[in-house]
């Protein structure tokens, strides 16, 4: 009777716990949207599908509504679906939506500095700087559009070498990829045999694994996971150690060799900056940031934009009738000796609609990185406080019925008008929108072009099988989607 009667007691206690926890939340969090009631402790977690957690969020909504409140743990996320929802947030209310939300497993690798992690002023006047030096291509002895060229030309080589057997084009295109960042971060490029580089892009490619693995979607809604069980963790830390010490050599050798007056890439600036605001006590150029800057620039202009032009062969021979449009407009409008100049966008138009389709189709981040409100909001009748975490579902925007005729079919037609000339659609949104856009989002484009157009204007690709049976479903899904691992062949023109 005596341990029936702790027993009650223990419950009432943390029952009037759990109320005045609830009831104090519930003041911050009054009238905020609509979402799954959550369980104590695991909040919505066995509602969200961990591959797939875009297409949970999307049935959710036919539920709840386009803006709905769903908790991770104990931590509610506003969640927002379909091209409206998402819009209305990031573009008509930017400022609002312009936080990005501390992602634990982040937080730890990049300690607080760098520009894609961190907030307020710190972040905007980083974003600020790389913007202006990103914009100032011309910098160094060559132009961005020029490096892009040269090193087209180095991957038809390397592509030329495996005509006549099919072959895995994973590390092919990462290389080329990474070394225009290299070229603009680091002013140099690095051969496809350099043993030291190869490791490093394994590095990045094996930590792009293991930030899609279930643990680490653990670990960023249960932090204190990571002292419990650091394994996977510990492993994302180690190869992040790796490429920090790469890009700390670098820094080295260009502090030992810097001319003021003759910036050669972002490191270079970067430092002149830091020398100008050396007497600054609250700058934020200082050799923490760059190196974390410099490290985020490194992963996400690589493994972006290789897996788009990855999945972007896969798509073209499993429909090869777009691959001789393609190769027709290339013959009419550059023809065979020249190399594709940017400025070509203008007049092909049906290449530049099958490449936003490729974009808009294998949509990338399907759901982007997580945003946090900077103040509280009042968003379609609904309060959301500051610091609230925000899920924009790109994939529902990129897929959205009421923007796009066939939104779940391959079709180059979504980005043409009656009169075959190329159009934007609003809904084309795989940077992301508003404030926290895509930093890298010119250079991907000119490189999307410039890598596709050569190397179709060089080869046609085949499938080792029935096109018919090529499959495009994502390999994995939950922060990147990932093409299923496949060979192709490729056969000179
Ligand atoms: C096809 C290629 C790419 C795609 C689809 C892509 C997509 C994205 C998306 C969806 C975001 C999140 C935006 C948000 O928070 O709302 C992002 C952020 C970012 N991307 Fe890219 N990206 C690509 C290539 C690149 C490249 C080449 C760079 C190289 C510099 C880059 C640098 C960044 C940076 C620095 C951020 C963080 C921006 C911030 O927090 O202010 N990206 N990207």
């Amino acid at each position: 009777m005596e341990l029936f009667g702790t027993v009650i007691l223990a419950a009432t206690l943390l029952g009037l716990l759990f109320l005045s926890l609830f009831k104090r939340d519930s003041i911050r969090y009054t009238k905020m949207p609509p979402g799954p009631t959550p369980l104590p402790v695991i909040g919505n977690l066995l509602q969200v599908n961990g591959g797939r957690p875009h297409l949970s969020f999307i049935k959710m909504s036919e539920t709840y509504s386009p803006v709905m409140t769903v908790h991770f743990g104990q931590q509610p996320a506003v969640v927002l679906v379909g091209f409206k929802a998402v819009h209305e947030a990031l573009v008509k209310q930017a400022d609002a939506f312009s936080g990005r939300a501390e992602i634990p497993v982040f937080m730890k690798v990049n300690e607080g500095y760098g520009l894609v992690f961190t907030n307020g002023e710190h972040w905007k006047q980083l974003r600020r700087f790389s913007l202006s030096t990103f914009r100032d291509f011309g910098m160094g002895k060559r132009s961005i559009e020029e490096w892009i060229q040269e090193e087209a030309r180095y991957l038809v080589e390397e592509v030329r070498k495996n005509i006549g057997h099919p072959f895995d084009p994973t590390f092919f295109l990462s290389h080329a990829a990474s070394n225009i960042i290299c070229c603009i971060i680091f002013g140099q490029r690095f051969g496809y045999h350099n043993d030291n580089f190869l490791h490093l892009l394994s590095l990045l490619n094996t930590n792009v694994r293991l930030l899609s693995n279930p643990f680490t979607q653990l670990y960023n809604i249960f932090p204190s996971l990571i002292k419990v069980m650091p394994g996977v963790y510990n492993k994302i830390w180690n190869n992040s150690k790796q490429l920090k010490q790469f890009v700390s050599e670098q820094i080295e050798k260009h502090r030992e060799t810097l001319m003021a007056d003759s910036p050669r890439d972002y490191i270079d600036n970067f430092l002149i900056r830091m020398k100008q605001e050396s007497t600054n006590p609250s700058t934020e150029f200082d050799v923490n940031n760059l190196l974390v800057n410099v490290s985020n620039f490194f992963t996400a202009g690589t493994e972006t934009t290789s897996t788009t032009l990855r999945y972007g062969l896969l798509i073209l021979i499993k429909y090869p009738h777009f691959q001789e449009k393609i190769h027709q407009e290339i013959d009419s409008v550059i023809g065979r000796e020249r190399p594709p100049f940017v400025k070509d966008r203008r007049n092909m138009p049906f290449t530049e609609a099958v490449i936003h389709e490729i974009q808009r189709f294998i949509d990338l981040l399907p759901l982007s990185l997580p945003h946090v409100t900077t103040q509280d909001i009042s968003f379609r009748g609904y309060n959301i406080p500051a610091k609230t975490v925000v899920f924009p579902v790109l994939h529902s925007v990129l897929f959205d019925k009421t923007q796009w005729e066939s939104p779940y079919t391959f079709n180059p037609r979504h980005f043409l008008d009656e009169n075959d000339q190329f159009k934007i659609n609003p809904a084309f949104m795989p940077f992301s929108a508003g404030k926290r856009i895509c930093a890298g989002e010119g250079l991907a484009r000119m490189e999307l072009f410039l890598f596709f157009v050569s190397l179709l204007q060089n080869f046609s690709f085949s499938s080792t099988e029935d096109p018919e049976k090529v499959d495009l479903t994502p390999y994995t899904s939950s922060l990147l989607n990932v093409p299923q691992a496949y060979k192709l062949n490729a056969h000179k023109r």
